[in-house]
């Protein structure tokens, strides 16, 4: 039996570069999936290319009614929702603080940070009807400590983790786990695009050469993590932190000569 058969996931950001691969495999494994987006073009052909068990939903996460509206198409076109992916998420251009203006700082910690909080909220007395479920959120390595010129988004990515471990007290006893995922540099878009704002990728500066496992992340790579934690497999886990970056936060493995 596939680990999600007869149940239904939301991911946001759902046809990024992590969401695809998410929503692929969560489909594989029997769920129903809903691709909630911001692109409705990329939304309707992932959708189209599943077939049965999916569809795409219009999803701007950082607006209360827009999440309404996903969790109430969900709920009428599959019965319930046992399972919600905050994945979808911006980075800032970099910058020191000094140079970062207010506009930036609050869209990175609206997407980011409001609306995965948006999510729990609207989420939640859906998961409470389908009598438990889980919300896995996906921070960053990012959101683990510092790094000089993304204070928005280590900010965000940061808040999170806080927001993550206040859901999983208040809604355990619905039976409702709420997790948190922080991968490294993963090779998606989001590395391979400038923000917007800059005139760098990520990629363009990083090598992921000095580091234990010395290549960048696939979408795969935290997806299967995310089917673990998302699954009934993961009954026990709750408030908790997985971080999945090939090393990259132990710092350069340096070897003796
Ligand atoms: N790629 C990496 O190296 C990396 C590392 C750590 C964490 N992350 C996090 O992983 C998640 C997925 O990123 P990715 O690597 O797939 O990047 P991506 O850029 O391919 O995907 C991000 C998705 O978020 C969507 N999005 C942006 N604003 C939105 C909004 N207001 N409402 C709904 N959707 C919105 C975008 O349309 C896009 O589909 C993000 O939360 C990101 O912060 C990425």
């Amino acid at each position: 039996m596939r680990r999600f058969t007869n149940q239904t996931v939301l991911v946001t950001g759902g046809t990024g570069g992590q969401g695809t691969s998410h929503v692929r495999a969560l489909h594989a494994e029997g769920a129903n999936v809903v691709i909630g987006a911001i692109n409705a073009d990329r939304g309707a052909a992932l959708a189209d290319e599943l077939g049965d068990r999916a569809f795409y939903t219009h999803l701007d996460v950082t607006d209360e009614d827009s999440w309404s509206a996903a969790v109430r198409a969900t709920e009428s076109t599959f019965g319930a929702l046992h399972v919600l992916v905050n994945n979808a998420g911006v980075q800032n251009p970099p910058a020191p603080i000094e140079e970062t203006d207010q506009t930036t700082w609050s869209r990175i910690l609206d997407v980011n940070l409001t609306g995965t909080f948006l999510g729990i909220k609207a989420a939640a007395p859906a998961l409470r009807r389908a009598t438990g479920g889980a919300i896995v959120n996906i921070a960053s390595t990012m959101g683990m400590g510092g790094t000089a010129h993304y204070a928005p988004y280590v900010a965000s990515k940061w808040a999170v983790r806080g927001l993550t471990q206040t859901a999983a007290l208040e809604l355990g006893r619905d039976r409702i786990r709420v997790n948190t995922i922080h991968p490294g540099v993963i090779a998606t878009p989001f590395i391979h695009e400038p923000a917007a704002g800059a005139t760098a990728a990520i990629a363009d500066f990083y090598s992921p050469e000095p580091f234990a496992v010395p290549r960048l992340g696939e979408p795969i790579d935290v997806t299967r993590l995310l089917l673990f934690l998302a699954s009934s497999e993961a009954s026990f886990i709750t408030g908790s932190e997985y971080v999945i970056d090939g090393g990259l936060l132990l710092g350069p493995a340096l070897q003796a000569a």
